[in-house]
């Protein structure tokens, strides 16, 4: 007998079929009325067959079965001890169904048990997980989270790629027949490939069209298949990057988020953005503006500059100073001394307190960076341990450095209590943990110790805040933010690629959860040198920080920086709550986002001109999110713009359309340079 699962949100519904097999998912779409015919959905969605087919269609079930015939890559592909390809004969065992929100569905094979567990979560996203067991030992190939059917509405694949400084890009792509794979299998969720994609519907941009969002809410290897079947149908599968295919009894995907959106990829972006910030560790509130001394003073630790340093970024503003790298074992440089976590008492002869000491004086709280899964072979605990290291001897090494090997209990023991002795004999409330190789083969074993020493430290000490950095953003997923509060997004301090990262990165990522520094004058990654005021307010989209040598500073920077960080304290406690939604800007080289309260009572504007236009004026910016209805009063703040002659309703003061005009006929802003940037404050009346 056929039966029928649904789970809704308020803009979606998905619906389960099945029968003594596996289910399917027969619908995941826009929200369906109460009181659907099922059976008739059922009904409608069978399909033909004909010449040069099978006598049925396969189906697309949530786990897809070579041995019945699917046409597409399985759900599961697992050997027993003697080698053999299992090819299970599922059948149905019972349900589960929770308060309306969760799901789950059981099966039973010989010696086999499969179940699918979905829920509707905070924020309206949905999410999806798969567990095999089995009663002996089996070696896994690969296991899908539940297996999705894409509907033909989903044109474009919009996928994610990056690099170090270059995170977050994205590609859009037509989904066409066979398979797009993509694999990180650097063992992190990765630069190269973070565990997002969305398929966008026809036309479909930042705020209009259909849009599936998903993301693997994992920090290890991940692989996504999206396939197009020769009958048409099509599919798509995220689980780990098997790496070394264990063999065991029990496994689990992680959780697949799903996001349906029918406002374009900012309600998918939101729904994610929503769903993070809500699973964020607890944090200091209001967000403290940081300073971080690494692109000013790298290893070249100095008790006295660094006191003139945290005077400095006291005076301008910060609240919080990290110590980054170079405070530990004989660090003078990237060669040697990770896993002696040890204070340098050459350049600390009396440790880090006077530091810390200095640092509290000025109001500030005190960071440190570690980098624990990491060693150097010029290390006394390479000396002490070659073998607690991951991957073979021969192995090519990461910016001189080897990997740990996190699933052993003894190394995460070593690290924990190297990292609790560090914590406890200081007032520490701030950890930036970096993570600055790739792995030497895909290893979720290693994920899994990852994971297991920072709950472990978490628990240990529960004031303490995490960062996540990996070369910048190579470490950036739900997983990893479920127990680190912010994340590093990039080594790229340049504010031109900062402002498109960050918008890109929007569509996971929260404002507050989001690191956003101002460098050095002359940017480390790029050679170029842009204006304070650029480079002041791009930090100020997300948790704002410097890191620039603030003795660099003129006093003319200094102000600029003074004032933007005043305002920032102004807008913080909103701005960690707020959602931001890219504008889909007419002019290609103008990056722009609105950021909207909570209570949608305010709203905040950042358009970047990224660099000159094509055409000799500013095209209008329409804005989004806003009620048609309402009335906002909207405040473009003071700037300098030597190419505007014209006389602007906007640069003499407030102006009170509506909602709908701001979203349609949209704002005109005065000609600017190039490399500068616009706010734009809107209050509703
Ligand atoms: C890489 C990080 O991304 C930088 O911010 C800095 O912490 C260095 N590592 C330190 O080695």
């Amino acid at each position: 007998m056929r039966q029928y699962w649904r789970l809704d949100d308020a803009g979606w519904t998905l619906v389960l079929a099945g029968g003594e097999g596996l289910a399917e998912a027969l619908y995941l779409g826009p929200r369906l009325p109460d009181g659907e015919d099922l059976a008739a959905l059922d009904a409608l969605s069978r399909r033909d067959v004909t010449g040069g087919m099978l006598d049925e269609n396969p189906p697309l079930s949530l786990c897809p079965e070579a041995r019945r015939s699917f046409p597409g890559q399985p759900g599961m592909v697992a050997y027993g001890a003697d080698g053999a390809l299992l090819a299970p004969v599922w059948a149905f065992e019972r349900s589960e169904e929770y308060e309306e929100d969760r799901l789950a569905l059981h099966y039973r094979a010989e010696r086999l048990r499969l179940s699918f567990h979905f829920a509707v979560t905070y924020a309206g996203v949905l999410t999806a997980e798969t567990a095999l067991t089995s009663d002996a030992p089996i070696r896994l190939h690969w296991l899908a989270a539940p297996v999705l059917p894409v509907s033909g509405v989903y044109d474009d694949l919009i996928d994610t790629n990056g690099r170090w400084i270059g995170e977050f890009q994205l590609n859009r792509k037509p989904i066409t027949p066979g398979i797009i794979q993509r694999e990180a299998r650097n063992g992190r969720s990765g630069h190269e490939h973070p565990p997002l994609a969305f398929l966008a519907g026809h036309g479909a941009n930042n705020n209009s069209g259909q849009v599936l969002g998903l993301h693997y809410d994992w920090s290890g290897g991940h692989r996504m298949v999206l396939e197009e079947l020769p009958d048409g149908r099509r599919q798509i599968q995220f689980g780990h990057t098997t790496g070394s295919e264990p063999v065991g009894t029990e496994f689990t995907t992680e959780k697949l988020s799903i996001a349906v959106s029918q406002s374009g990829l900012n309600g998918a972006g939101i729904a994610f953005q929503r769903q993070i910030r809500a699973a964020l560790p607890p944090f200091r509130k209001p967000r403290p503006v940081h300073y971080n001394c690494w692109e000013a003073i790298y290893f070249d630790h100095d008790l006295a500059s660094l006191k003139e340093i945290a005077n400095r970024a006291a005076d301008l503003g910060a609240e919080r100073f990290v110590l980054d790298d170079g405070w530990f074992g004989k660090r003078d440089d990237d060669t040697s001394s990770l896993g002696d976590w040890d204070i340098d008492h050459r350049k600390w002869p009396d440790g880090l307190s006077p530091l810390i000491d200095h640092v509290q004086s000025l109001g500030m709280g005190f960071g440190l960076w570690f980098e624990p899964e990491m060693i150097n072979e010029s290390s006394d605990l390479y000396r002490a341990h070659p073998d607690w290291v991951l991957g073979p001897g021969d192995q090519i090494t990461g910016r001189q450095q080897l990997c740990l090997d996190m699933s052993k209990p003894e190394v995460r023991r070593y690290l924990f209590d190297k990292i609790s002795a560090v914590l406890s004999a200081h007032d520490i409330d701030y950890i930036k943990w970096d993570h600055n190789r790739l792995l030497p083969h895909p290893d979720a074993a290693q994920t899994r110790g990852i994971y297991a020493l920072l709950d472990d430290l978490r628990a240990a000490f529960p004031e303490v805040e995490i960062e996540s950095c990996a070369s910048g953003g190579g470490r950036i997923d739900a997983g990893i933010l479920t127990r680190c509060n912010r994340v590093w997004l990039s080594d790229s301090n340049d504010a031109l690629e900062r402002l498109r990262i960050q918008h890109d990165a929007a569509l996971f990522l929260p404002g507050v959860a989001t690191g956003s520094h101002v460098g050095p004058r002359v940017c480390h990654t790029s050679g170029r040198t842009l204006p304070m005021r650029l480079r002041a307010w791009v930090a100020a989209q997300r948790h704002m920080g410097f890191e620039m040598d603030p003795r660099e500073l003129t006093e003319d920077e200094a102000a600029t920086l003074k004032e933007v960080t005043a305002w920032w304290k102004a807008n913080r406690d909103w701005m960690a709550e707020a959602d931001i939604l890219r504008l889909d800007a007419d002019d290609p080289s103008v990056i722009a986002e609105l950021q909207l309260a909570e209570n949608g009572q305010r709203f905040v504007v950042f358009a970047g001109q990224a660099a000159t236009s094509t055409q000799i004026l500013p095209r209008p910016l329409r804005l989004a999110g806003l009620d048609p209805d309402a009335r906002y009063e909207i405040t473009l703040l003071p700037e300098t713009n030597p190419l505007s002659r014209g006389k602007l309703a906007l640069t003499d003061g407030s102006l009170t359309p509506t909602g709908q005009a701001l979203m349609t006929a949209g704002i005109t802003l005065p000609a600017r340079f190039p490399e500068t940037i616009s706010i734009i404050e809107g209050t509703r009346l």
